[in-house]
């Protein structure tokens, strides 16, 4: 993803300290970050204010992009297509899609630790490994974006009947999450004032690596915290989400549905409070209605921007 940001330095010092890893030697006034498993999934370019400039979605093979590129004309959204590439943008959101043939990403086996329960001392005579880890916690890979947008059906189609994303679950009128992979969502796109960058979803090993990562992320900056720890109730992930010096929030999520037989997973339709928790302290307004959507709304429709 391509994140537009008016103070490059000081987010790139961000995402580092969340624990991408800053890529070295690019040309150009943006900089780039990866995560240990993604590769290279950040770029930031200057901007006069935040915004999500550009998604990149992996596809397998050029079939794949023969059959985006019949969804999009049946939608009558134009593109342009190379041979292992597709550019689209969203006609309803503007946000600009680059879908490129690349190998998928693969992650290696993350370790089990034993847990003790009532009548199950499986880490009998021993202390929790996870007190015992040290350094920074490395997220694996960008696991999903959530953006606003002013007509959510218009941008679901869009990313369905377009882009070939399957709903996992919806919230009506409200949201739906979208998936392109094994992950239960990688996408949310939910009904917004403006189309915005609501927050990146970054994944870690286990709920102790999600603690540890906000912690860490607080340490000195109290700012920084928007809402968590808890619990989803859609994808069942554990959440922590802090939020960017330019007002992007970041999640750190750990144990992510995953839908490996699409017949198997049935798509349910939430409303209420489990459309956003099931459990943890309850939601700050702000992270319904972020701080800073009124001067977004504004700068929206300065000249220039
Ligand atoms: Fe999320």
């Amino acid at each position: 993803m391509t994140l537009g940001v008016p103070d490059v330095d000081a987010v790139a010092s961000y995402y580092e300290e969340f624990g991408l890893r800053r890529v070295g030697g690019r040309p150009g006034p943006g900089l780039v970050l990866a995560t240990a498993e993604g590769g290279e999934q950040l770029a930031l370019r200057p901007a006069g204010r935040r915004r999500l400039l550009e998604l990149g979605i992996g596809a397998d093979d050029p079939d794949d992009l023969d059959r985006i590129a019949a969804g999009l004309r049946r939608l009558g959204v134009e593109f342009d297509r190379e041979a292992g590439s597709l550019r689209v943008r969203d006609p309803n959101s503007a946000l600009q899609v680059s879908v490129q043939v690349g190998p998928r990403i693969t992650e290696a086996t993350a370790k089990q630790e034993p847990t003790n329960g009532p009548g199950r001392p499986d880490r009998a005579n021993g202390r929790a490994p996870a007190i015992e880890r040290a350094g920074r916690v490395r997220p694996r890979r960008l696991g999903h974006v959530v953006i606003g947008s002013l007509d959510q059906e218009a941008s679901q189609r869009f990313f369905t009947e377009g882009l070939g994303f399957k709903v996992s679950d919806r919230v009506p009128g409200l949201a739906s999450f979208m998936r392109c992979s094994t992950d239960h969502h990688n996408l949310l796109v939910q009904q917004a004032p403006l189309n915005f960058l609501h927050h990146t979803a970054w994944e870690v090993d286990d709920v102790d690596e999600v603690g540890r990562g906000a912690t860490a992320m607080l340490e000195g900056h109290p700012e920084r915290h928007v809402w968590g720890l808890g619990r989803h109730h859609i994808g069942s992930n554990f959440f922590w989400y802090l939020k960017d010096p330019v007002g992007n929030f970041s999640e750190y999520y750990s144990d992510l549905d995953i839908i490996l037989d699409d017949q198997l997973w049935k798509p349910s339709v939430v409303e209420g409070a489990r459309g956003l928790y099931n459990w943890g302290p309850p939601p700050p307004p702000s992270f319904i209605q972020p701080e800073d959507l009124a001067a977004l709304m504004t700068g929206s429709h300065a000249p220039g921007a």
